[in-house]
This record gives structure tokens, sequence and C-alpha cells, in this order.
């Protein structure tokens, strides 16, 4: 007898259940888009289960960005659903600001993510009906396996879940220090060096203008082409205007009429090796998902040279970098700007619904819901404001099934009791 107490008191898990029945959706990360379909669907009245891999909500806001980063679009744009941002909040909230706002809004709804929790796989049973989401529990270096079992399976891992690792010839004998910028946070530490920026996206413009602001020399990589656009026009958001201007005009004329309006305010960027893409700013955006650049000062940096644009990379080697042109340039460390990535197709075992590529098939507005339960929030390649479209469609959706079920029961439960009443008057 005692020794089968020592054996549950050694492992306390041995009465916890491996598996549970979720009542309502199971939501997949807590950031933004999680965090606004769970408020959307606590107004529903839908109970839910929200799983994250991190310690904490906005993780990619809260571990993974570097602290001089401000939203890029107006705050209007960025709010989520049900609860605006606070009106002193500048219109260009700080990092800090949104995640406060975050926290606050998780708070307000009462959202309480199950941290700590990464789903490994996630399977649609058909003969049950059910979701069944496998996750991996990490309480500090103890791993334990779980699972839910659900009906409706709301994904928001992101567009950005993970960092895209380039593969170049020699990067492994390099010998400084390499970074994604995912894990930069100021150019505080590069002080005094030579910094090669690969890149050129918004992360690789404001790394490259950080390290100029830390008196750091940053080479920048431009190895295809980018739209650079002024974050404002004549005083007013440049996404603003678009967004206005597409309410009346066909999207190749607003792209034209960018272009325009882009040339007469930062002139022609191509001659300092910034070429631009022959498909328009939104159509890019819209067809590949290449977000344009929305300069905050990094062009002004390039032009006084401050910003060193290079072209392509041909190979690393020992402290040097070889450019296509031949090139050849003595550097310190090297921020790998280059990107981000779904990683939706290593757990979801689903082909119908998302392509391979982590994405809905469906293009926006159509690609929040899928087949038996399936949803996504955050896919639609337009920020924030395309969380927060995404997370009302999806709540109301459920939430009507939810309410009309649940119509459907309180009625059979009246009838069963009144039957029940005139049977015992016998
Ligand atoms: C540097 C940077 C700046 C940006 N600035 C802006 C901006 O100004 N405006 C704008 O509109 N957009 C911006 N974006 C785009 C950004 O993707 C969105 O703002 C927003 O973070 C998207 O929210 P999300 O919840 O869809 O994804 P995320 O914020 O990435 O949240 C997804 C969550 O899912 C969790 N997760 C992932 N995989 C798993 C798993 N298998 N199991 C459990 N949990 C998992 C992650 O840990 C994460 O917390 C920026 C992106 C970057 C990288
Ligand atoms: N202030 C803000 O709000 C802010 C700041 C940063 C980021 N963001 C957002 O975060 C998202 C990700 O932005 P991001 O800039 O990190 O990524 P990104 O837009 O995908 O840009 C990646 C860049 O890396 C380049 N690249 C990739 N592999 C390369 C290689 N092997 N050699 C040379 N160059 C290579 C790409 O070049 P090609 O074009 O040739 O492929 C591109 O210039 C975007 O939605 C962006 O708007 C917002």
């Amino acid at each position: 007898m005692e020794n089968l107490f020592r054996l549950v008191d050694q492992d306390q898990d041995f009465f916890q259940p491996k598996w549970t029945l979720v009542n309502g959706p199971i939501i997949v990360g807590a950031g933004p888009s999680g965090l606004a379909a769970a408020a959307c669907l606590k107004e529903q009245g839908v109970p839910f289960v929200v799983v994250e891999r991190a310690d904490c909500i906005a993780s990619l806001w809260q571990k993974r960005t570097y602290d001089r980063l401000k939203l890029h679009l107006p705050k209007q744009f960025c709010q989520l659903p049900k609860l605006p941002f606070p009106e002193d909040y500048p219109d260009y909230p700080t990092k800090r600001q949104f995640i406060e706002y975050l926290e606050s809004y998780a708070k307000h709804f009462d959202i309480n993510p199950k941290f700590n929790e990464c789903v490994q796989s996630a399977r649609y049973d058909e003969t049950s009906g059910f979701w069944r989401v496998k996750t991996v529990v990490s309480s500090g270096s103890n791993k334990t396996e779980f699972e839910y079992v659900c009906r409706w399976l709301i994904v928001a891992t992101g567009e950005n879940a993970e960092s895209v690792m380039p593969d170049i010839e020699g990067l492994s004998e390099f010998g400084g220090e390499i970074i994604h910028a995912c894990d930069y946070k100021s150019g505080e530490k590069f002080k005094g060096q030579k910094v090669l920026v690969v890149g050129c996206g918004n992360s690789g413009m404001e790394v490259s203008l950080d390290l100029c602001n830390h008196n750091a020399s940053p080479s920048m990589v431009v190895r295809s082409s980018v739209h650079v656009l002024p974050r404002e026009l004549f005083g007013k958001s440049t996404f603003e205007l678009a967004i206005l201007m597409m309410k009346w005009l066909p999207l190749w004329l607003v792209d034209k009429l960018m272009l325009i309006l882009a040339w007469l305010v930062l002139g022609n960027t191509e001659k300092y090796g910034l070429k631009r893409p022959t498909t328009g700013p939104l159509e890019l955006k819209n067809t590949k998902g290449k977000t344009p650049v929305l300069d905050i000062g990094a062009l002004e940096k390039i032009r006084s040279g401050d910003i060193n644009v290079v072209p392509g990379i041909k190979r690393f080697s020992h402290g040097q970098v070889e450019l296509v042109n031949g090139e050849k340039l003595e550097i310190d460390s090297v921020v790998l700007a280059t990107g981000y990535r779904s990683n939706v197709p290593s757990w979801l075992q689903e082909d119908e619904f998302f392509a391979k590529n982590g994405y809905p098939k469906a293009q926006f507005p159509h690609g929040w819901k899928g087949k038996a339960g399936l949803y996504a929030a955050g896919f639609t390649r337009r920020g924030l404001s395309g969380s927060s479209s995404d997370a009302m469609r999806i709540a109301l959706d459920i939430g009507t099934v939810w309410k009309e079920e649940n119509k459907q029961l309180k009625k059979r439960t009246i009838a069963r009791h009144r039957r029940c009443i005139s049977l015992s008057q016998f």
C-alpha cells in the first residue's frame, strides 16, 4: 500500500485525464487574431478554450520584435473588435502600448489561454464528427501530451509563426554573430560594427535605420525589387488613402495613383538601388502577399549613404560576404530580415481548405471558413484589420449554430419535464 502511494506521489499526473471534450471551439494561438476570436465568441455566449505555445499572449509582439517598433498603420485599423484603443494613444501606437492594449483586452473579456501548450497535430475524425487536437504541455523540463476533442477548430497561429532562415553558401563559415530579425532588439550592441542586413521588407528597412541611429554601419541586401511608399501622403496615412480610393476606383488605377504620389514625395527610388516591381503595390500584396515598405526614415539614410544598399549575396566566407556583382565586403555581424512563414502545414492534417504554404486557398474575404467546423483567423494578408474581420465572421457563424442548438435543447428539456409532470399525475 505504502508503495502504491509513493508511486502515485512520484507521478503527480497519475489521476489527470489525458484528454478532454471541449464544449465549444478550440482556438489555437493567443495572438491578436486568437484574442479577437475569443472576445467575439464571448459576446455570442459561446464557451471556448485558447491554446498558446508561449507563456504569454501576443508572443510575436512581446518576444520577437525590436524595441523601436511602432504600428505602421493608424490605430483605427489596428484595434480589435468590441474594445477601441484608449483615446490618449497616438495615431501610431508603440509596441509597448499595443501590448498593454492586448493585455487589457484579454482581461476585459476574461480570456485565459492555456499557456506553454503547443499544438502538435489536429485532425478531423469523420466517424465521430469531432476534431482531435493533440498538444504538448511544457512545465519546466517536463513535457506531457494532451488531447482535446472538439466540434470547432479555429486556427489563429499567424502568418508569421516561424522565421525564414535562408540557406546561403558559406553562412556557417562566417564566424561573426548571425541573428534573425525576430531576435533583434536594438542597435545598441552593434555600435561601431559593420552589419549586413539581409532583406529589404519593413523589418530590413527598420533594422537598418535603427542600426544607423546606434552608430553602426549597415549594408542592406536588396536582391530583387521593392515598393517603398511614404507612411503618410499630404498628412494622411497612405494606407487610409488607398482604402478610400479603392471605394470608387479599380485596384490597378489606385496602384498607378499611389506610385505617382510616391514618386512626387520620395522621388525616383531606383537610383538608390531600390528597383520597383513591375506589379503595383496593392496588386502585389493581394496576389503574392508581399507587403510594400512604409517608409519611416530609412530612405533618408539611404540617400545620405548611411545605409549602403547592396545587391544579392553570392556566398559568405570568414568575416566576409561576396555579392553577386563580385564586390566583397568585410562585415562583423549579419541580421537576417528574411521574413516569416505560417506553420499550419506542420500540424494541421488537412489539405482541402489550407494550401501547402499554410494559408487558406480562398482569398479574402472567403478564407475564414472551411468544412467540418474548421476556421482560420488572421490569414488575410491584411494585418490586424483582417484579423478583426475574420474574428467577427467566425463568432457569428458558430454563435448562430450554438444558439439554435441551445434553443432546441431547452425545448426538449421543457417537453421532457412536462411529460414527467403529466405522468406523475397518474
Ligand atoms: C515586426 C512585425 C511588425 C508588424 N506590424 C504590424 C502592424 O503595424 N500592423 C498590422 O496590421 N500588422 C503588423 N504585423 C503583422 C502581424 O502578423 C499582426 O499584427 C498580428 O501579430 C497577427 O496576429 P495573429 O494573432 O494572427 O498572429 P501572431 O501575432 O503571430 O499570433 C499567433 C500566436 O499563435 C501561437 N502559435 C503558433 N503556433 C502554435 C502552435 N502550434 N500551438 C499553439 N500556439 C501556437 C504563437 O505563439 C502566437 O502567439 C507585424 C508583423 C511583424 C513581424
Ligand atoms: N512597423 C511595422 O509595422 C512592421 C515592421 C516590420 C515588419 N512588419 C510586417 O511584418 C511582416 C514581415 O515583414 P519582413 O520585412 O520581416 O519580411 P518580408 O516582407 O517577407 O521581407 C523579407 C525580405 O527578405 C528578402 N530575402 C529573403 N530571403 C533572402 C535571401 N536569401 N537573400 C536576400 N534577401 C532575401 C526578401 O527579398 P525578396 O523580395 O526578393 O524575396 C524581402 O526583401 C510584413 O507583413 C511586414 O509588413 C511590420
